[in-house]
């Protein structure tokens, strides 16, 4: 299926690793010219061997005069702005519970999580509303809907985030940009390496999703073949949610 993303623009933070690289080599592979956003500019330009003419653009998304610079910067390389993928984040804590949990930590989570997709888009979407049919794509997770244990400010960061793009979806209800959430669970990624360890995806005892396919729902989301959809989550977790309790 052509997704008729030819000759269009994206911004993708978080863009250095995992979900971020995978959706930009995706977009670039579609045809779309694309400014790679991320606090780690070696990482950055790792990404941009293997997208056509990128724009790069080193900067922390909690920090808002950076955020500012980095997406004027972004629009007036690309000479306009078609869709925002917000894929920067940080899993924090994993196994801690909740009364030893630091505040620096819960407020780290929720800074890049949730806070730097606010400043991202808060800043780019002066640029999406001239655009003829704009997408914004925020990365969620499953962990917005269920939990693992000693997990909880990346569980409620997700949670966030997808209220969100929901929130923002009805705010922006007649200008053209459409805002979804994806929220994957376990991908095979240096964030997932890094909380699981890499030996539990020698032989998984869980389903794995590959990075590539998550940019895959990405790239549907901001193609304008997906432009009935507005306001929603992609989950995407091979059914593990749609289970009942139910013994039958
Ligand atoms: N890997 C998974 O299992 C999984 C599952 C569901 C959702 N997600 C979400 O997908 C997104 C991408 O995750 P990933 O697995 O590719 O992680 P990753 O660690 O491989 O990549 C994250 C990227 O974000 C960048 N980043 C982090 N903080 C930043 C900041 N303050 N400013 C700018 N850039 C920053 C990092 O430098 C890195 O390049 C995250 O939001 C994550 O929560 C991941």
């Amino acid at each position: 299926m052509d997704l008729r993303l030819d000759g269009t623009t994206a911004l993708i933070t978080g863009a250095g690793s995992g979900i971020g690289r995978a959706t930009a080599l995706a977009l670039a592979a579609e045809g779309v010219r694309v400014a790679l956003l991320d606090r780690d500019a070696a990482a950055l330009r790792d990404t941009a061997r293997s997208c056509a003419d990128a724009v790069l653009l080193a900067a922390d998304v909690t920090a808002e005069e950076q955020v500012a610079s980095a997406v004027a910067a972004g629009v007036d390389a690309l000479g306009g702005l078609d869709a925002v993928v917000c894929c920067a984040g940080v899993s924090g804590p994993v196994g801690t519970p909740v009364e030893q949990t630091a505040l620096e930590d819960w407020n780290r989570v929720l800074a890049v999580n949730v806070t730097g997709a606010f400043l991202v888009l808060k800043h780019a979407l002066p640029a999406l509303r001239k655009a003829a049919a704009a997408s914004v794509v925020l990365l969620a997770s499953d962990s917005a809907v269920v939990a693992s244990p000693g997990m909880a400010p990346y569980c409620a960061s997700k949670a966030a985030l997808v209220q969100f793009g929901r929130a923002l979806s009805v705010d922006l209800a007649g200008t053209g940009v459409r805002v979804n959430t994806v929220a994957p669970s376990i991908v095979d990624t240096p964030m997932s390496r890094g909380d699981l360890g890499i030996e539990a995806f020698a032989e998984p005892g869980f389903p794995v999703q590959t990075a590539a396919e998550v940019a895959a729902h990405v790239a549907y989301l901001v193609s304008p073949r997906s432009r009935a959809v507005n306001g929603t989550t992609l989950l995407s977790d091979f059914g593990y949610t749609a289970r009942s309790g139910f013994p039958a």
